[in-house]
């Protein structure tokens, strides 16, 4: 399945807002270090129900773009807000619809994996943002996160599944300074008592706090020199 099929169906079955929800524990600290100002365009690559885009225009006069390859995520993006300058389009991540240094800030979250092309999406982020420009990458699915492992399998569609140090070599091949990198864990999730593993997600309670808790989401910031 490719993953606009795959993202269109779980738009259409109202799925966006679940996965907002789930994402939302961690992309509230993601957004929270932007350091977004007034005036400033911000891409969120891979929106999905497109929260990110107006949790930022609560923070401040942002103009915000949230692109996605799945049409019926961004039709129903486009339906949760009718402010207009939090605006969403169909895209690929490979062939951003911006012209050269023309973009303040970028975020993706649990999104970036699915690119056909990773390199060539680093690539267009560093030629769309400008000099001094950041991109926040957030990932689930990371080599060190071990219980995320089989979720190619699962999900049927694609995915890259770079190491913390293979994310730092990547980000700088394509032209970026690494700010920084760190792991957020997920504080919020509920994790139930041991008695009640295993559960449909994990075989047992200490496998779910690692998942969660110990590697959480890792967040690469580049900076375009
Ligand atoms: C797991 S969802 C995450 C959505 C949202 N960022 C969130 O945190 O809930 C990944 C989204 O990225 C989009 N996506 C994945 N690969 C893409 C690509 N190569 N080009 C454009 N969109 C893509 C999918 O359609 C999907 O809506």
């Amino acid at each position: 399945m490719s993953v606009r099929e795959e993202f269109d169906a779980w738009a259409a079955e109202g799925r966006d807002r679940g996965m907002e929800e789930r994402h939302w524990h961690t992309a509230k600290h993601v957004l929270a270090r932007m350091p977004v100002e007034a005036g400033d365009r911000v891409l969120d690559l891979g929106c999905g129900s497109g929260y990110a885009g107006r949790a930022l225009r609560e923070t401040a006069d942002v103009r915000s773009y949230g692109l996605d390859g799945a049409p019926e995520m961004v039709r129903n993006a486009a339906s949760y807000t009718d402010d207009p300058v939090v605006g969403f389009l169909v895209g690929d991540f490979e062939h951003l619809p911006f012209a050269d240094d023309s973009l303040d800030h970028a975020v993706t979250m649990e999104a970036f994996y699915y690119a056909n092309d990773p390199r060539a999406a680093l690539d267009e982020l560093r030629r769309v943002l400008r000099p001094g420009g950041t991109f926040y990458c957030a990932v689930n699915y990371f080599e060190e996160s071990v219980h995320t492992a089989d979720w190619e399998e699962n999900v049927g569609v694609a995915m890259t599944r770079w190491g913390m140090a293979e994310y730092r070599d990547v980000f700088r091949e394509a032209g970026f300074h690494v700010a920084s990198q760190d792991t957020i864990p997920d504080r919020e999730i509920e994790i139930p008592p041991d008695e009640e593993f295993p559960t449909d997600g994990f075989d047992t309670r200490t496998a779910m706090v690692e998942r969660y808790r110990t590697h959480g989401t890792l967040l690469t910031v580049g900076v375009v020199p």
